[in-house]
């Protein structure tokens, strides 16, 4: 069979690329501010892996004739515009039913999120629509939000369950994600999110109970997720409620993500690294006690990785989470879209980027890293995404002709893409 072959050529920067040392699994504090790229550069791509790059003054003679002279290889001339790995969108609720703009106009009109979920809106509300819907409505709408997030450069994501609360329904999301991992080109993690809400319905306790006793052994049974999530925050569930169920997640195999710290210093950061979760996301209550928690973690090589979603800040008026803090005290960050109807209904990583610069001051050097390596680290694909590495999958962001990488988040709301490369396939 013929070899599939692209080379990209005068490429005005590769960025985020593997030279010569190993790159680390993240990056933390002032390491933040590296991203090892080449100017003026090619990038191969064979069968859909990178085969090789460099800087085109270094093509030889051989490598001319082989490839440059060549008809089979297609060339694309990238003057004027940068490379860099797909983002990855480590934390998403893109299985949902309906959309919440009614209570978008509630809090235009002065209710705050917690007023909106205390009488029945927010999570509950969408947990009714979904109750409601099928499992191919479900997936169609889905599908189409996983595609639009491919166009805005999304490489690999993570998609949550939450909007179920029942063993069936939650059962229900986590098969159209798996569906949806079967078809997409992009790597997608699945995560079991029963404990986002308690439902009306049932009682505290029997609804703890149907987590730990009921669902989380049926997800594991059925093989339906990689990571077990716990909104832990105040008017959701609490520090021993979470430490009980990623307890019994643990136990099935399931590695614990939380949502923390998004409405209170409610003890969420401590009890995910108690756990060794992944990472804990939100963060925008932060004081010195989360903060060496989360250093705490990195000493034991297991770190967990501070994600922040700034999107959800902006679109329910939140303090923006403390970035620079966590920087300066030595750690990483990543960030994520958090596509959900209620608190961030979009998918858009360059618009996270841009509001990641503007409202929590990170530098475009720093929030390249956040959602490409450090992001991917959340994810546990850091050996594969998120880096630009000789014989991993082609996953690429081609640029229009741009100045400065500064221009990506300076231009907040236009559309910087040119191209996206799944396994060097174009996608748009
Ligand atoms: O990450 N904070 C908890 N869960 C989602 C929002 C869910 C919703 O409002 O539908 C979040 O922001
Ligand atoms: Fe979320």
């Amino acid at each position: 069979m013929k070899t599939k072959s692209t080379l990209f050529l005068n490429i005005k920067s590769l960025v985020q690329v593997e030279l010569t040392q190993k790159t680390p699994s993240f990056r933390a504090g002032k390491q933040m501010q590296d991203l090892p790229s080449i100017e003026n550069a090619f990038l191969l791509v064979e069968n859909g892996k990178i085969q090789e790059f460099g800087k085109m003054e270094d093509i030889n003679q051989t490598q001319k004739t082989k490839w440059i002279d060549s008809s089979e290889i297609e060339k694309i001339d990238a003057t004027g515009k940068f490379i860099l790995p797909s983002f990855v969108d480590s934390h998403t609720h893109i299985v949902y039913a309906g959309s919440r703009e009614k209570e978008f106009e509630d809090r235009i009109n002065g209710l705050t999120y917690e007023e909106i979920a205390k009488r029945g809106g927010g999570i509950l509300n969408s947990a009714k629509k979904l109750q409601q819907t099928s499992e191919e409505e479900l997936y169609e709408a889905a599908h189409q939000r996983l595609f639009e997030m491919i166009g805005f450069g999304t490489g690999a994501a993570e998609i949550k369950s939450g909007y179920g609360l029942t063993l069936n329904d939650e059962l229900k999301m986590l098969r159209v994600i798996r569906k949806l991992k079967e078809i997409s080109p992009i790597e997608i993690k699945a995560t079991f999110l029963g404990a986002h809400a308690f439902p009306k319905e049932i009682s505290r306790e029997r609804y703890m109970d149907l987590l730990v006793n009921e669902m989380i052994p049926q997800v594991a049974e059925e093989n339906l997720a990689d990571y077990c999530d716990v909104f832990c925050d105040r008017g959701f569930f609490t520090v021993e409620e979470t430490d009980k169920i990623l307890n019994v997640a643990t136990k099935y195999n399931l590695k614990a993500k939380l949502h923390a710290n998004e409405l209170d210093t409610s003890g969420g950061v401590q009890i995910g690294v108690k756990h060794n979760a992944r990472s804990v996301d939100h963060l925008e209550h932060m004081g010195e006690d989360e903060i060496n928690s989360l250093l705490s973690s990195v000493k034991t090589k297991n770190l967990t990785m501070p994600t922040l979603l700034p999107s959800t800040a902006f679109f329910l008026r939140l303090e923006y989470a403390p970035a620079r803090k966590l920087i300066e005290s030595g750690l990483p960050v990543s960030l994520a879209t958090d596509y959900n109807p209620g608190s961030s209904p979009s998918g858009n990583m360059p618009f996270v980027l841009s509001l990641a610069c503007i409202h929590m001051q990170m530098t475009p050097q720093e929030v390249i890293n956040a959602a490409t390596l450090n992001a991917a680290y959340a994810i546990e694909l850091e050996k594969t995404h998120g880096i630009i590495r000789k014989n991993t999958d082609a996953n690429l962001i081609l640029t229009k002709k741009i100045p400065s990488l500064a221009f990506i988040p300076y231009s907040f709301g236009s559309n910087l893409i040119e191209q996206v490369f799944v396994k060097g396939e174009k996608q748009n």
